[in-house]
């Protein structure tokens, strides 16, 4: 793989061809060749005795919260369909929330792992596919007969059973017609193809554009391990953006072949052949893409504010600490790279030698042992600042 330098341990690499449970006795390579963006695939005790670490009143407190992201979806009956789903996006009160003795209604709240240490465990066993790839944990919780309705998602999804029960409904149908005039994207026809009842620990992976149908069977909470796929039109978009920072073209229009023209209005064929000319000088190298990308995908969602800490070490303390200990990087911190460059929430920088090695290793691994930075000063520099921006969190214990 061009630019991939980071050795990963053999245990790594021999991890990709082991049979994992969470993906039902398959490797992660087989996964990735067999059903990846291809087909559904069923796997029952995903994760045996599935506890969620994330208890139904930390999530309702999310809901509540400013920065994070909530909808809160009812169903009613109608005339005109079988339901009508209602949409009220968060934060809410907690009067406004149901309690879970209320029927059809599911609460949606996007970005868990942000904000809860075992949510963003969970999303790390989900790291045979790249950072670039992953999107966040959303967790529903819903009452009896609760769910968004059926639909189709333009993204890769692993629906994991966390409490109760829910029954899954899916379809291959090509016939992805929405109902007009609903707040949700509801298929107008959706035919079950197979259904599961799934139960704690039992997890279903969907590919983009497989409709399905979740109701919950008495109260219930699923984990939706979402991945990440931005558009063309929108990667297009913040290219030209990036570039507009970066483009240089010299020179200024003139023209002193001018003729005395009869239609002054007139956009001339004069400023169309020039203006043509000067805009094939956009140009960009790989090195170009290489930095946008980067930058593009390592800067944090728009609603992400980092907790600096509230009496930053000295620089010197830092230091000294570091050496016992371990860093870890906040769980909002999306670090990539691609030789030379090091990209850590939309920041590009060039890194070589031991400093390059221990950053990606901190990138791909998003902890590191402080013991082997000690006289790396430009890279305890960096770390410190990323430390009191509240970007990398120091551990006073060192890695088990
Ligand atoms: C849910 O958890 O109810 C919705 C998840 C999905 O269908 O993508
Ligand atoms: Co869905």
């Amino acid at each position: 793989m061009r630019g991939f330098d980071y050795t990963r341990d053999m245990t790594s690499k021999l991890q990709l061809k082991r049979p994992l449970t969470l993906l039902g006795g398959l490797s992660a390579q087989e996964f990735l060749r067999d059903y990846w963006h291809k087909k559904p695939l069923l796997i029952r005790q995903a994760i045996p005795g599935f506890k969620p670490p994330v208890a139904q009143s930390e999530l309702l407190a999310l809901a509540q919260q400013e920065d994070v992201e909530s909808r809160l979806i009812r169903q009613r009956r109608s005339k005109v369909a079988a339901h009508t789903w209602q949409v009220e996006h968060g934060p809410f009160t907690a009067a406004d929330l149901p309690s879970h003795k209320q029927k059809h209604w599911t609460l949606l709240v996007q970005g868990v792992n942000l904000h809860h240490a075992g949510a963003d465990q969970l999303l790390q066993q989900f790291n045979f596919i790249p950072y670039t790839r992953l999107d966040d944990v959303m967790i529903s919780l819903a009452g009896d007969g609760g769910g968004v309705g059926p639909h189709f998602d333009s993204y890769d999804v692993f629906l994991l059973q966390a409490a109760g029960q829910r029954q899954w409904e899916i379809s291959t149908q090509c016939d992805l017609a929405l109902v007009e005039g609903m707040s949700l994207k509801i298929l107008k026809n959706f035919q079950p193809e197979q259904s599961w009842v799934l139960e704690p620990g039992d997890m279903l992976y969907l590919p983009p554009h497989v409709a399905h149908n979740g109701v919950a069977l008495g109260a219930c909470m699923t984990w939706s391990i979402g991945f990440r796929a931005p558009d063309y039109q929108e990667i297009g978009q913040v290219f030209l953006e990036y570039l507009a920072d970066t483009i240089a073209l010299p020179g200024r229009y003139a023209d002193p072949q001018r003729e005395a023209s009869a239609a002054p209005a007139w956009i001339d064929d004069d400023w169309m052949d020039r203006v043509d000319k000067a805009l094939q000088g956009i140009r960009w190298n790989k090195s170009a893409l290489r930095n946008f990308l980067g930058e593009y995908l390592s800067t944090p969602k728009p609603s992400t504010f980092f907790s600096p800490p509230a009496k930053p070490l000295s620089r010197a303390r830092f230091a000294q600490q570091l050496q016992r200990g371990h860093l870890a990087l906040d769980a909002r911190t999306r670090m990539l790279y691609r030789n030379p460059e090091i990209f850590v929430n939309g920041e590009s920088f060039t890194a070589r030698g031991q400093d390059a090695i221990l950053l990606k290793q901190l990138a791909n691994e998003r902890h590191l042992k402080g013991a082997g930075i000690k006289d790396l000063e430009v890279l305890i520099d960096t770390l410190h600042e990323w430390y009191c921006a509240g970007w990398v969190h120091l551990k006073t214990s060192s890695l088990p």
